[in-house]
């Protein structure tokens, strides 16, 4: 579904504008970041679009639809919000937290428990271990996660995150980066999600919006933001929060790497490689220097040159490095320093790998 702001601006009494003239389509299925400093629209934007905030001028629209036009409470059914807090209620076990909507939506019994389960499983939380346990025994990544999957309990097309990995440490940002990510690429809702974090925009987001001063100054994807600030105010904002925390992990990519190949074929002096948990095949030369991947299609139509030339991890980069280029692709080649190919690393191998390093952490 889409979200389309008009013309909005809004005046807290005796303020200057929160949000002024704010002009933005967020697209059906992309995840969208609002990003600035404290204070510049962020929140107030997204508490506009389920109306825990009016606009003072201007209108809201979901698919064409005016907001107004609404039942409050039908509009904010259809719509999850996570905040940074959780808003976890703290005498109510993981489960009954998670099942708030479904119940209002008058779920039956068997199909809210079902549903439990199934969330749960999507953060890898075992249902036996978590379901009654209370908020406050939980690590906060956990409580985190809980919080963004009672947004997601009755499936609405539309999310809203208001900085919700904010107060959690450097590791577990990451782990939950990775797994709404994944989670999004899997769901295809329309979420909007404010940070001021310029790394969890760039990891995140389809596109990112930055504000100031209750302005949009630019849109763009996460690369034509990077490469061509509009002005001064984008480019020293980047600049200063764009450098990766620098918190002790210490894996490298070697240690997350599968290296469960399996010749497939070989043509000539290439060599076609399939790997356990990825639908690409990887194209090596006879001394197993990377080449590139080959889609399924390609092989099957005898098409052997490589259609992805992915950049390959070096054998030594680190975690972070790695997190940083995981997007948009499902598994990264890794090489040693002559350029053979040692293995691949997959989303969920990393996942996992991160989830090792939080263990000490968790629970
Ligand atoms: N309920 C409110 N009443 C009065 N002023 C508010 C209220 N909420 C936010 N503001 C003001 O509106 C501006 C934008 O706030 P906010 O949307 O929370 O920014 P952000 O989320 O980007 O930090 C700030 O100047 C803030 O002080
Ligand atoms: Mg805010």
């Amino acid at each position: 579904m889409t979200v389309t702001f008009s013309e909005v601006t809004k005046v807290y009494q005796g303020k200057k504008p929160a949000v002024e003239n704010l002009n933005l389509e967020v697209h059906t299925g992309e995840l969208l970041v609002l990003i600035g400093p404290s204070g510049c629209g962020k929140t107030t934007t997204l508490r506009m679009i389920n109306r825990l905030e009016e606009p003072t001028h201007g209108k809201i629209q979901i698919d064409g639809r005016d907001i107004e036009k609404f039942k409050e409470e039908e509009l904010r059914r259809g719509i999850g919000y996570t905040v940074q807090q959780t808003g976890l209620f703290p005498h109510m076990t993981v489960k009954d937290n998670i099942e708030v909507v479904p119940r209002l939506l008058k779920w039956p019994k068997d199909k809210r428990d079902e549903r439990v389960r199934e969330l749960l499983a999507m953060v890898n939380m075992d249902f036996e271990e978590f379901a009654h346990r209370y908020p406050r025994q939980l690590s906060g990544g956990q409580q985190q996660r809980i919080g963004v999957l009672r947004s997601l309990a009755a499936d609405p097309p539309i999310i809203l995150m208001d900085e919700p990995f904010g107060a959690l440490d450097p590791i577990s940002r990451e782990v939950l980066q990775i797994e709404l990510k994944k989670l999004q690429a899997r769901l295809q809702k329309t979420i909007i999600f404010v940070t001021h974090d310029i790394d969890e925009a760039i990891r995140l987001g389809d596109r990112i919006a930055i504000f100031q001063t209750g302005q949009l100054v630019q849109l763009g994807s996460p690369q034509e933001i990077v490469k061509n600030p509009v002005n001064e105010f984008v480019a020293s904002f980047i600049k200063k929060n764009y450098q990766f925390e620098t918190s002790n992990l210490s894996l490298k990519a070697l240690d997350l790497a599968s290296v469960d190949f399996h010749p497939y074929e070989s043509h000539d002096d290439r060599i076609i490689l399939s790997i356990d948990g990825s639908d690409d095949f990887y194209l090596v030369d006879s001394d197993h220097r990377f080449i590139g991947t080959i889609s399924k299609e390609n092989v099957k139509a005898n098409q052997i040159t490589a259609d992805k030339v992915l950049q390959p991890i070096r054998v030594y980069d680190s975690v972070q490095n790695i997190l940083s280029i995981f997007k948009d692709v499902n598994t990264l080649p890794v090489v040693d320093d002559g350029n053979k190919l040692v293995g691949v690393i997959t989303s969920l191998s990393l996942m996992n790998a991160v989830a090792r390093l939080v263990g000490g952490n968790e629970s």
